[in-house]
């Protein structure tokens, strides 16, 4: 039996950034899929997230039914996708709440890429897991939560370079823990206004001549006010990322607080990808004693809210809002 063990990530910084190029400071956190298989030559996998189990012969697996299940577009994405798929029996279990903003399709596509055989580097897992997920969901996401899962450390924060998919691990500061509250509205975001933003985006980022060297004065003269707001939010939102690499590094957590205070801002009024629920989350957080700063995680439009606050207050705070403290933790590991 082999056991493959894929976290989901929050992501402290840097929201809407990675799909024309951009910063981020995800984590990945305790809350995971767990494979476990043995090997063999053909697919059947179940997922305790549904009743009916993958099953696929290989190499040629074959059409997906139309009526097909996230489960099985999932699984049969990643066994098309993964050059010399291998087969496997085995089950896939969740610790990851599904459609709550944590990457559990990120997980999902890694963890079945494992299962699968895949013996590439990190950087073809990213990719790989990307395409995967584009396939099965039709969201044309970034990159973003694969660098996460597949980069993270224990007690450590990745900082995301989207443009060179690329991340490195940075200390998280002592002293400070990490809480997550679901908004309550779980959604799969081919359900919402991603693909939407996405090429919102890059029409803004066109305008503006690409994000790199892009400043805040380039957005503010583009005519049209939807895509002046997107521009200055991916612009903002890179410089703030940055500060909080410098803030981590400097051990402030009240600046690092205030940073993703200011993102939160610009994600709700700029990025438009917020939520009522999600901005009385965060103002509530916000004045709560032992909160450094709290904001959306992930696209929004649902999901969660996450906040940095006193590790001596993160259980308190955890039970006041109904979340979570989460740790950060090791990235996508085979175990056994
Ligand atoms: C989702 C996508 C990521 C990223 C975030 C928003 O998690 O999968 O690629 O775009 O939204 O930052």
């Amino acid at each position: 039996m082999t056991v493959v063990i894929v976290p989901g990530r929050v992501n402290l910084i840097g929201d809407h950034t990675d799909y024309v190029g951009g910063l981020a400071m995800p984590c990945a956190i305790d809350l995971a899929v767990t494979a476990e298989f043995e090997r063999a030559d053909d697919i059947a996998l179940t997922s305790d997230a549904t009743a009916e189990p993958a099953v696929y012969p290989l190499p040629d697996l074959g059409a997906l039914a139309e009526d097909a299940t996230m489960w099985h577009r999932l699984v049969h994405a990643v066994a098309t996708l993964l050059p010399a798929a291998r087969g496997a029996h085995g089950r896939l279990t969740t610790t990851l709440p599904i459609g709550s903003g944590l990457s559990s399709s990120a997980a999902c596509t890694i963890a079945l890429a494992l299962t699968m055989g895949f013996a590439g580097d990190k950087r073809e897992l990213v990719l790989l897991a990307q395409a995967a997920e584009q396939r099965a969901t039709g969201v044309p996401c970034g990159v973003l939560d694969q660098l996460a899962i597949t980069h993270g450390e224990a007690g450590h924060a990745c900082v995301v370079n989207a443009a060179e998919i690329e991340a490195h691990a940075v200390p998280i500061p002592a002293g400070v823990a990490i809480v997550v509250i679901s908004s309550g509205h779980a959604r799969a975001l081919s359900d919402t206004p991603y693909a939407e933003r996405r090429r919102e985006a890059e029409r803004a980022m066109a305008e503006v001549g690409g994000l790199a060297g892009a400043t805040v004065a380039d957005a503010l003269a583009i005519p049209e006010p939807m895509l002046r707001r997107r521009a200055r939010h991916i612009i903002t939102e890179d410089e703030r990322v940055r500060a909080m690499v410098e803030a981590f590094a400097q051990h402030d957590a009240k600046r690092a607080g205030e940073l993703m205070l200011a993102s939160h801002a610009s994600l709700k009024k700029d990025a438009e990808v917020s939520t009522k629920d999600l901005d009385q989350l965060v103002d509530a957080l916000s004045t709560r004693r032992g909160v450094y700063g709290a904001r959306l995680t992930g696209a929004g439009f649902g999901g969660s809210a996450i906040a940095l606050v006193a590790s001596d207050t993160a259980d308190a705070i955890a039970e006041t809002f109904g979340g979570r403290v989460v740790v950060p933790s090791a990235g996508a590991r085979v175990v056994t």
